[in-house]
């Protein structure tokens, strides 16, 4: 696979948060050599929740899970690495947690296909939607490990 150097948009769900599970829920990206260039702890509103979540506005599970997704605060972050698009989703593991490769974050730490304790951006035009959505160009750090 060629080797590009992404961002992509990491949040740490409500579920996650809750239950304390933010430092172990970072440790399996920045063990393997991702690199956080900004972090945040926001509460979203129901509206934001709708708005990140504006793709999914025809599936059934949409109102439940922007109130899910508003229910306690998430903390959004921002990874930069090689591949880091497709290199996170395969740390998270699949979406519904009985899916998720033993070893993956939500085979660890998920309750259920909604409360999946963590978000990852699935392409490039979503990183492109979902970092400005939570940070600005000030708060992306640049540095090298
Ligand atoms: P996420 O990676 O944040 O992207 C969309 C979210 O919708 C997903 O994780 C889950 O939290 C939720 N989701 C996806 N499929 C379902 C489903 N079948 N039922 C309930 N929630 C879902």
């Amino acid at each position: 696979m060629q080797k590009i150097t992404e961002k992509t948009l990491v949040m740490v769900k409500p579920d996650a948060v809750v239950k304390g599970f933010v430092g172990k829920v970072l440790t399996y990206f920045e063990d393997q050599g991702l690199k956080i260039v900004a972090a945040k702890m926001v509460h979203l509103s129901k509206e934001e929740a709708k708005k990140f979540y504006y793709v999914h506005q025809q599936r059934p599970f949409y109102e439940s899970l922007t109130e899910f997704m508003s229910s306690a605060p998430i903390l959004a972050v921002v990874l930069e690495g090689e591949n880091a698009i497709s290199r996170v989703r395969e740390i998270m593991g699949a979406t519904n947690p009985k899916e998720a490769k033993p070893g993956t974050i939500r085979s660890s730490l998920a309750e259920n296909v909604e409360r999946n304790a963590v978000h990852g951006s699935d392409s490039p035009e979503s990183a492109a939607y979902e970092i400005p959505f939570f940070f600005n160009q000030l708060e992306l750090c640049s540095y090298n490990l």
